[in-house]
């Protein structure tokens, strides 16, 4: 395989798409993007203007009317980068248990998922991006040249996940954090897509850097068949 400029990564929450992604894009010099952003700030702007999280059309016509960007970080406190949603800077409020607990029903409907589906095939087809999601390698970019579908068990999921939040300040337990994933998996299962032509890797007790070097194997043993 020759360096691919398009790179889809899906799999189920704390898999470690973002991590990866971020690793890949560093690596390669290309943008990053992580999808989930959009569907975490649209619920973020919903909750906060008291829209019906069960009204389609309403959300639908809220995504198309935000304004929603990604930045490079402004400010040094851990984060990646900056997400602004009208102005506002909602970076770490994406993150919060409001945000987590509602965001996959927001994200089921179909008309939101249109809604979305533009901004996110724009940076697509740029070119030279990694981007990360759910749905990235099936339904965003079927022309990614490199689709990789990052797969874990949900235990190891939780406690990834309860670790990075509770190194947050956020007091949580693995118990809850197990809860929520799996109620989030079971109602995102019908978004979350293995594209026929992508490389599935297990992570469990893989460090990132190990999955990284996987990542970089698989090209690298493409480009000398
Ligand atoms: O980081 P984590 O995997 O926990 O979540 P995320 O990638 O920020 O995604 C948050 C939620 O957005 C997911 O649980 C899905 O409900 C939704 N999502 C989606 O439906 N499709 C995508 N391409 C990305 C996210
Ligand atoms: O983006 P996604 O929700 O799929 O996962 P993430 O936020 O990138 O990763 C969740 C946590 O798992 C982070 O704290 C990573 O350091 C950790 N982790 C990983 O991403 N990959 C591994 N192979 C092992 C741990």
């Amino acid at each position: 395989m020759t360096t691919p400029h398009t790179i889809a990564i899906d799999g189920p929450a704390a898999s470690g798409k973002s991590t990866l992604g971020k690793l890949l894009a560093d690596h390669f010099g290309y943008i990053y993007f992580d999808t989930g952003v959009l569907y975490r700030a649209l619920t973020y702007v919903a909750l906060e203007q008291a829209v019906d999280l069960a009204d389609a059309a309403a959300l639908a016509k809220l995504a198309q009317t935000s304004n929603f960007e990604v930045l490079p970080p402004t400010i040094a406190d851990g984060r990646q980068y900056t997400v602004l949603a009208n102005g506002e800077d909602i970076t770490w409020p994406l993150r919060a248990a409001n945000v987590e607990r509602n965001v996959s029903q927001v994200a089921a409907q179909p008309a939101v998922r249109e809604a979305l589906r533009d901004i996110q095939r724009h940076i697509g087809k740029s070119g030279n991006v990694v981007m990360a999601g759910r749905d990235i390698g099936a339904v965003i970019m079927p022309d990614a040249q490199l689709k990789i579908y990052l797969d874990a068990s949900v235990e190891e999921r939780a406690q990834r996940r309860a670790q990075e939040l509770n190194a947050r300040g956020r007091s949580i337990s693995y118990r809850e954090v197990l809860d929520d994933l799996n109620r989030r998996d079971a109602k995102d299962a019908a978004n979350t897509f293995l594209a026929d032509d992508a490389i599935t890797i297990t992570t469990d007790g893989r460090s990132p850097e190990e999955v990284f070097q996987a990542i970089l194997s698989v090209i690298g043993v493409e480009a000398q068949a």
